[in-house]
């Protein structure tokens, strides 16, 4: 339930997770009166500015299309504030408290949601000095944080043993943004909801289970952070990770949030560590036409580098609904379009009746375009007996086409405000993925002689890539030219 007598704090409030997230998701819930009534927010960072140029920043976050949005921004403004100071000094917090209480004089409760934007140096002395000066003293406390918690399980587990004798479990909230996407939410619903696929989820049936993450951009203006963290620290042992979960988990007892975490932890508590044999890694060079910059020449990325920027791994479940199944996870910046989809590709039909039919393939598009289709064989209408591949189609913008999609930081922030944590990942879950991961990542950190494979900028990763999936078993399939949507989607992945 929403909790009236709340005020956020933004912590990192000048940084860029405030300004391209935090802040207009926050403004999106103001504006659709999903914030309680009385909410106020105050910005905390380290940039001295004063009321005026606060409120400029803020306004220049978000978008207002009409003129009513616009007098919504206003209204934003007037329950903003912010507050600059250093992180790790006691005074500056001490100021943030006697703002907050300011707030709080005319409230019979304080409640607290700390939201923390910030980079993961001084991740741990924010939360000290929140803990020491700002902890409330008549209400709840709550401290929403962001990756990366760590860099592996070490690092984890140390950044979750700092933040331990001040937070409860319950009071932490780690985002990870794609459990907010409307379509991983969905995740469950269509897999528990539905018999038919009940029924044939699992290795009898599904041949590969694959998990793409498409970016058309390249690191240009991060390569600071990015060349310290790679693709697979960035995005696969978190956003794809969690896609994972939630399609192999076994059925929860209900759908509240620890029993659903519980199946999470289980499931990965299934799958061995990566093996590198079951990985390939890439990293972008220039666009073919020689307009768009290869990843080493970013300036904030050392000459030598040898960070992936692309990855296709395989992760095998050590459990009787999946073994020898593969999920493959493919991710890479400065491809050919944006897109993250699953791809459920089914066993073959038994032989016979049949020549070279192909196989049925669930589609799960997270982004853009939101859409589940399931490619089937058909008839194809006449009087022949030929057959054609064709497709049960959910595209949202069609079926759904009155209603809008919030924004995966408008639903996980409204989840922290309500207390809910479903969406949110637990300590043992974090440390369950890191240990996946860890000694992948510690060998290609380590073997200096791996280096990735270069791709050019702008194309659909390494060349070898179609030859990996398929010596997993994936059976691509032009199927008389099939393609689903031709306007938005190239069939091939
Ligand atoms: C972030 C990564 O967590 O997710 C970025 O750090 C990536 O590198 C982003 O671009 C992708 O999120 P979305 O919501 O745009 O798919």
């Amino acid at each position: 339930e929403l909790k009236e007598n709340t005020t956020i704090v933004v912590l990192g409030a000048s940084g860029d997770l405030a300004k391209k997230k935090t802040f207009p998701a926050l403004f999106g819930l103001f504006r659709n009166k999903f914030l309680p009534q009385d909410i106020k927010i105050i910005g905390y960072a380290r940039t001295k500015m004063d009321h005026a140029e606060y409120l400029k920043r803020v306004r220049s976050y978000i978008k207002t299309p009409t003129k009513e949005v616009e007098e919504q921004l206003d209204q934003f403004c007037s329950i903003c504030t912010y507050l600059s100071g250093q992180y790790d000094q006691d005074e500056p917090f001490q100021k943030l408290d006697e703002a907050i209480r300011d707030i709080e004089k005319s409230r019979k409760e304080g409640n607290r949601v700390f939201y923390m934007a910030l980079p993961p140096s001084v991740f741990i002395p924010v939360s000290e000095h929140l803990k020491r000066n700002c902890y409330p003293d008549k209400g709840i406390a709550r401290i929403i944080i962001e990756k990366p918690f760590g860099k592996d399980l070490d690092s984890s587990r140390k950044l979750q043993k700092a933040l331990e004798p001040d937070w409860k479990e319950e009071e932490i909230f780690r985002i990870d943004h794609y459990l907010g996407k409307e379509m991983v939410k969905n995740l469950l619903i269509l897999r528990f909801g539905n018999e038919f696929l009940g029924a044939t989820w699992n290795r009898n049936h599904i041949d590969s289970v694959q998990i793409t993450f498409k970016e058309p951009f390249g690191t240009e203006g991060r390569g600071g952070y990015f060349d310290e963290f790679g693709i697979i620290r960035d995005v696969m042992q978190n956003h794809l990770l969690q896609v994972l979960t939630l399609l192999a988990m076994e059925r929860p007892i209900s759908f509240s949030a620890e029993d659903i975490r519980d199946e999470k932890v289980r499931v990965l508590r299934g799958i061995p560590k990566i093996e590198p044999k079951n990985v390939i890694i890439g990293q972008y060079g220039k666009s073919l036409d020689g307009t768009k910059p290869a990843y080493k020449e970013d300036d904030t990325v050392p000459k030598d580098s040898r960070c992936p920027t692309f990855c296709a791994m395989v992760a095998f479940i050590k459990n009787e609904r999946w073994d020898g199944v593969p999920f493959i996870l493919k991710a890479g910046k400065a491809l050919n379009e944006q897109k993250t989809e699953i791809r459920i590709q089914f066993k073959d039909v038994t032989s016979g009746i049949f020549k070279d039919i192909p196989r049925n393939e669930l589609v799960i598009r997270i982004q853009p375009n939101e859409s589940v289709y399931l490619k089937m064989n058909s008839k194809l209408p006449g009087l022949s007996m030929q057959t054609v591949v064709t497709e049960l189609d959910l595209t949202y913008r069609r079926r759904f086409s009155d209603l809008k999609i919030p924004e995966a930081y408008e639903s996980l922030i409204l989840d922290a405000m309500k207390g809910d944590h479903s969406n949110f990942v637990r300590d043992d879950e974090l440390d369950a993925s890191w240990r996946i991961f860890s000694p992948l990542l510690h060998y290609l950190d380590d073997k200096k002689e791996i280096v990735p494979m270069e791709y050019p900028y702008g194309s659909r990763g390494p060349a070898v890539l179609d030859d990996f999936t398929a010596s997993y078993g994936y059976k691509f399939s032009d199927a008389g030219g099939y393609s689903w949507n031709t306007a938005s989607t190239p069939n091939k992945l």
